[in-house]
């Protein structure tokens, strides 16, 4: 599948991610060279994975209670916002477009 990603300077790429792999979207992002933090090793603790959402979102999974609880220590979250190491991606989720939001430092 493919799916687009809107970095923190507004520029806009679109990468090819398997889904027959058993990585979270953090690990794909990292993969691809793009910048996150990933503090805590994909454990929904440190947040430096904070992506938003803007479409195609349709068919994640719904955000488990400690995700939740994250992202509601985020002042800048909404309701878009999603830890991307607790995203698996299927073939449903093609398309989906996402933006880089969580903190370099
Ligand atoms: Fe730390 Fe996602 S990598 S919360």
């Amino acid at each position: 599948i493919e799916i687009k990603i809107e970095d923190r300077d507004g520029s806009t790429t679109t990468i090819e991610v398997p889904t027959d792999v058993n990585f979270s979207l953090m690990e794909i992002l990292k993969a691809s060279e793009y910048e996150i933090l990933a503090t805590c090793g994909g454990m929904a603790l440190c947040a430096t994975c904070h992506v938003e959402i803007k479409s195609g979102g349709e068919n994640l999974a719904q955000p488990e209670d400690q995700e939740l609880d994250m992202l509601d220590t985020l002042p800048d979250a909404d309701d878009n916002s999603r830890l991307a190491c607790q995203i698996h991606l299927t073939d449903q989720d093609h398309g989906l477009s996402i933006r880089l939001r969580g903190a370099l430092q």
